[in-house]
């Protein structure tokens, strides 16, 4: 697919059923994430690849959250928590590790983190994925944070879901791109 293409098409897919996509994609995902704009070239990200039975240990967490936060949470909230992960052959936790630097501050290595995160969406757009950027009360959740390993210094700012598109994709609705942007 065309760059311009993929930019201008992409969207979000929320139904995503097997195969993982294969090596080969994968590798393309993950080296986009490495054209981003990066302040620096500090790499202010790092990706925790979740997939097979590790999205039932994600699930436990994700549940240990919920339960944590509210202790009278009843099985059915719990069971969706649990089953959350499964949502995708693959979820990949996207991180912003800041590192303090004199030049680049903190919101900049998150914006980069960001940029290589739509990076991997395009990448999976442009190879006939389905993919889909969620995050909800769950990446900010200490319980969370801890049990993926992340310092306190690094945030979760997505979960990156992937699959092959199961189901239609949705129209694209029209922005009216140009009332965003002013002559000054
Ligand atoms: C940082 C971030 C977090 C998001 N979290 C969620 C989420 O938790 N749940 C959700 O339904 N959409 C979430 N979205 C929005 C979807 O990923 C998607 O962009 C939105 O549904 C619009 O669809 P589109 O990407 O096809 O334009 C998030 C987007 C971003 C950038």
């Amino acid at each position: 697919m065309d760059a311009l293409d993929a930019l201008h098409r992409r969207s979000s897919v929320p139904r995503l059923g097997d195969p993982l996509p294969s090596p080969q994609m994968l590798e393309n995902i993950y080296k986009a994430a490495f054209s981003a704009a990066d302040h620096a070239v500090l790499r202010p990200w790092r990706f925790l690849v979740v997939k097979g039975d590790s999205r039932q240990k994600l699930g436990e967490l994700f549940a240990k959250a919920g339960i944590s936060k509210n202790s009278s949470l009843d099985t059915v909230a719990i069971e969706k928590l649990r089953c959350k992960p499964l949502r995708a052959p693959l979820v990949i936790v996207c991180v912003s590790s800041f590192n303090p630097h004199p030049k680049v501050p903190e919101i900049e290595q998150d914006l980069s983190a960001g940029a290589a995160t739509q990076n991997m969406l395009l990448a999976a757009f442009a190879q006939g994925l389905g993919a889909m950027w969620r995050t909800g009360s769950l990446a900010y959740d200490p319980i969370v944070k801890n049990g993926l390993g992340l310092s306190t210094e690094e945030k979760i700012i997505g979960f990156l879901y992937i699959g092959t598109i199961d189901g239609g994709t949705k129209k694209l609705c029209e922005a009216d791109v140009q009332s965003y942007f002013q002559e000054w």
